[in-house]
C-alpha cells in the first residue's frame, strides 16, 4: 500500500491512460476506522483492479459548534488497518493541499438535505457534496463506497451522481455493528462507558419501530414510541426520529417501495445516528 498526500501525485497514478481497463474503486473516509470502513474496503477489492481510499476530516462539513477539533484521529493505526483491508493507495490530503482557494462557488443538495441531520446541521450536506465531488474529480473512481449508517448522505450522493452524471457508479453498503447491535461509528469512542453500555438502545427502539410498521401503525405513533424508548432506556437526548419514504427523503408514503426510520440522539460529548430500512 502507497500513502499518498498530494493530489497531483494521486492523479498520476490513476490516470485513465495509464490504467489500461483496470477498475478502481473509492472508499471516502474521515479516518478513525472501525469494521464499518474496513466492510466497504474489502467489498471494494473484491469488485475492483485497485482499491484508492481517502482520510480526511473535512472542515467544510463540521458546523461552528460542532466536533471538528474532536474527531478522533489516529493515522498510524489506519494506515495498518486499510493495508489489511487491501488497500492500494491511501490517500490523506491536508486541509491546504484540499482546499487551497475558495472561489466562493457553493454546491447546494435540494430538498433531500432539509430533512433529518440536515435540519439540525446546516450546511453539512453542502459540505459533504464539496469534498465528495473534489475526491471524485481527483480519484475518477469506476464505483465508491458508501455505508447506509449514513443513509441520508447516501440518498443525496445518489441524486447527485445522478442528476449531473458524474462518471462513478454508486455501492451501497449494509451497516456493521458491534454485538449488542450498536452501529460502528468513529465517534463511539467518545462514549463514556455508562452512555456506551446504554447506546444499543438506539438499534432496539429502531426494531420495535420496525415491528410497529409491519403492524401498519402510522408514521407518528412509530415515531413517538421509538424517543420514548430511547429516552427511558438511555440518557440520551433525542435530536429527531423520522419516518421518511427513502431514498426521496420526503413524508412518508405507503405507496413509496421503501422507507427509512432514522434518529439522531445527543450524549453529553457525542451525536450517534443510526437507521432502519423498511420495506
Ligand atoms: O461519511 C463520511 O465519513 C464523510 O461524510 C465522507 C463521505 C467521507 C465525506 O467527508
Amino acid at each position: 500500500m502507497e500513502i499518498i498526500h498530494s493530489i497531483k501525485e494521486l492523479q498520476q497514478k490513476l490516470d485513465r491512460n495509464e490504467r489500461a481497463g483496470r477498475t478502481v474503486g473509492l472508499v471516502p473516509t474521515m479516518g478513525f476506522l472501525h469494521e464499518g470502513h474496513l466492510a466497504l474496503a474489502k467489498q471494494a477489492k473484491k469488485q475492483n483492479d485497485t482499491v484508492v481510499m481517502s482520510i480526511f476530516v473535512n472542515p467544510a462539513q463540521f458546523g461552528p459548534e460542532e466536533d471538528f477539533e474532536s474527531y478522533p484521529r489516529d493515522i498510524d493505526r489506519d494506515a495498518k488497518l486499510a493495508e489489511s483491508a487491501g488497500v492500494d493507495y491511501l490517500f490523506i490530503p491536508s486541509v491546504e493541499e484540499m482546499y487551497p482557494t475558495d472561489g466562493g462557488i457553493r454546491i447546494l443538495p435540494g430538498a433531500q438535505a432539509t430533512a433529518l441531520c440536515g435540519a439540525s446541521r446546516p450546511g453539512h450536506f453542502d459540505g459533504v457534496l464539496k469534498v465528495v465531488l473534489k475526491l471524485f474529480n481527483i480519484v475518477d473512481p469506476d464505483r465508491s463506497y458508501f455505508g447506509m449508517k449514513d443513509a441520508q448522505q447516501l440518498a443525496i450522493i445518489e441524486t447527485f451522481v445522478r442528476d449531473f452524471n458524474l462518471r462513478t457508479n454508486i455501492v451501497r453498503v449494509p451497516t456493521v455493528r458491534e454485538e449488542d447491535g450498536l452501529a460502528k461509528s468513529s465517534r463511539n469512542v467518545n462514549l463514556s462507558e455508562t452512555e456506551r453500555q446504554e447506546a444499543p438502545a438506539i438499534r432496539q427502539a429502531l426494531e420495535l419501530g420496525a415491528e410497529l410498521f409491519a403492524e401498519g401503525k402510522p408514521a407518528g405513533e412509530i415515531e413517538e414510541k421509538v424517543a420514548a424508548y430511547i429516552t427511558g432506556n438511555s440518557t440520551g437526548r433525542i435530536d429527531y426520529v423520522s419516518l421518511l419514504s427513502y431514498p426521496e427523503l420526503t413524508e412518508y408514503d405507503p405507496s413509496s417501495e421503501e422507507a427509512i426510520l432514522a434518529c439522531a440522539v445527543h450524549f453529553e460529548k457525542t451525536r450517534l445516528i443510526d437507521n432502519i430500512i423498511l420495506k
